[in-house]
């Protein structure tokens, strides 16, 4: 270790304690690989700050050594934006972990950052509200990453995504200086709005704290359905129609041919309906009262494009069929390292990607594998890809499938993130004067590059 690393070292050991500060490198290893494996880096010091004083004196000390930081939550980003590939210093939000009373009268809660989402479901529930983001990452995903990312997740058709929940936020910046504004007003015109920065920005802006989140009220009567299709065309179009028809909707989700005898095969459950189908809405409608009617009448008006049908309306029935799309992402990490491309496309062009992206793929490298599933009410597609010889597909498949999507309009990440996985493509969706403002927002808030300076924008021509 660098005589400059043990004295940064040293210095922050005094802020946050001898427990908090790792050096060694089967306690950093941990922080330092990505959930889906892809991306292994490596750091000479993972710090764990215990609040937000602790995290601007770290950020301070870092910056006077003249090194990086990568902010780190729960580690279950998908794009490579939370570990520290080039030897940073990771700061740790775990410690950031309280939760403040629920506010029921302005239905709101303030939590810290590396609170998980599911200690902030557990903790809002008793007030019969809920956050308006979920995901199957829950147990890990902190309410800081989420709103780093902008996280999407299951039911953004009905609230949103992670940044309509931010009302307010409390973040470190790059030269150790607080930000906090946390009141929660509704309606709050006084400038530049930071919790809409802050939300997507990454980490590479500063370094949340707290937040003030909204809170919904808890829809206590569910029912979840299951519908084959035969054909990609017939599950978008039953989307679209179910949307206008069932104000009670919460979630459509999709999983694709490959996808679902993936996961089948991964939970050892047969596909629970039409095992030959092309593609499976998983549709969940909730409301005070029961959605049960509303559903079913939407789905009989749907008429023979459901080619099968299976309901749950009691929570093993619902978690029976929701199962097949929340362990989706785990049977693919069980088969080898995948390449993940998040993206949105259109209405109107989500059908023809979905049945083309095969052959894009293909026609670059035929022994790659490709599993589809996603947020189809959003028009958020999940490309995996896998290299069936168990090595890592090539970059260029990233291209050709990136290229594919901005060519039909789409977004090269609907819900993860840009990252390291997909800076150098960003200009696929972003003209030049957009990262020029990019460059200067990132510039004027941490001129020095402290903070994740190798995630979101592309190096520079030098
Ligand atoms: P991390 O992975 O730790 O970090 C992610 C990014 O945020 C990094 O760039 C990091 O530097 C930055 N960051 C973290 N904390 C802070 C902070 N306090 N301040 C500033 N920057 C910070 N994502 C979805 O959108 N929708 C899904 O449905 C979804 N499902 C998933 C399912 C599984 C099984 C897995 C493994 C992941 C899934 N994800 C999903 C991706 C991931 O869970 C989200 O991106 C999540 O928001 C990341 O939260 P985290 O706390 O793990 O952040
Ligand atoms: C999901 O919707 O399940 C996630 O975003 C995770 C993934 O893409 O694997
Ligand atoms: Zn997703």
């Amino acid at each position: 270790m660098s005589d400059e690393i043990s004295d940064l070292g040293r210095k922050l050991r005094t802020v946050v304690g001898d427990n908090h500060l790792l050096q060694d490198a089967d306690l950093t290893a941990g922080y330092s690989t990505d959930w889906t494996g892809r991306f292994q880096g490596h750091t000479p010091l993972v710090v764990r700050p215990a609040n937000t004083f602790e995290l601007a004196q770290v950020v301070i000390l870092v910056a006077e050594a003249g090194l990086a930081i990568v902010p780190q939550g729960g580690n279950t980003g998908l794009v490579g934006g939370s570990v520290p590939l080039n030897g940073e210093i990771v700061v740790s939000t775990v410690r950031l972990d309280q939760c403040e009373a629920v506010d029921q009268l302005a239905q709101q809660v303030t939590l810290g950052a590396g609170v998980t989402l599911v200690q902030a479901q557990n903790h809002v529930a008793s007030s019969s509200l809920v956050i308006g983001v979920d995901l199957a990452a829950r147990d890990s995903c902190t309410i800081g990453g989420m709103i780093a990312t902008n996280a999407g997740g299951i039911n953004v058709l009905r609230y949103g995504a992670m940044r309509e929940q931010v009302l307010g936020i409390e973040a470190v910046l790059a030269d150790g200086s607080v930000i906090s504004h946390l009141e929660g007003l509704e309606k709050d015109n006084t400038g530049y709005h930071l919790p809409s920065l802050l939300a997507g920005s990454e980490g590479t802006l500063a370094i949340i704290t707290r937040a003030r989140l909204r809170l919904h009220p808890y829809l206590p009567v569910r029912c979840t359905a299951m519908l084959a299709f035969s054909s990609v065309e017939d599950a978008v179009e039953a989307t679209s129609a179910l949307k206008r028809s069932v104000p009670s909707l919460h979630a459509v989700e999709v999983l694709f041919s490959d996808a679902m005898h993936l996961v089948s095969e991964h939970i050892g459950s047969a596909v629970p309906i039409g095992e030959k189908s092309a593609a499976w809405l998983i549709v969940e409608a909730a409301g005070s009262n029961d959605p049960l009617e509303e559903l079913a009448g939407a789905i009989d008006d749907l008429g023979a494009v459901v080619v099968d049908v299976g309901v749950g309306v009691d929570t093993s029935s619902r978690n029976n069929l929701w199962q097949y799309r929340e362990k989706v992402t785990e049977a693919i990490s069980a088969k080898g390292t995948p390449h993940k491309l998040d993206v949105t496309l259109g209405a109107s062009k989500l059908a023809e990607f979905i049945s083309q992206l095969p052959s894009v793929v293909s026609a670059l490298d035929g022994d790659l594998s490709v599993y589809m599933f996603g947020h189809l009410g959003d028009g958020n597609v999940h490309v995996n890809v896998l290299a069936n010889n168990g090595g890592a597909p090539s970059e260029r498949v990233d291209a050709a499938v990136l290229e594919y999507v901005a060519k039909l309009g789409g977004s090269i990440s609907a819900e993860h993130g840009i990252g390291t996985a997909k800076k150098n493509f960003l200009h696929l969706n972003r003209t030049t004067a957009e990262i020029s403002a990019f460059r200067s927002i990132k510039h004027a808030l941490d001129p020095q590059q402290v903070l994740n300076p190798h995630v979101l924008l592309p190096q520079e021509d030098s």
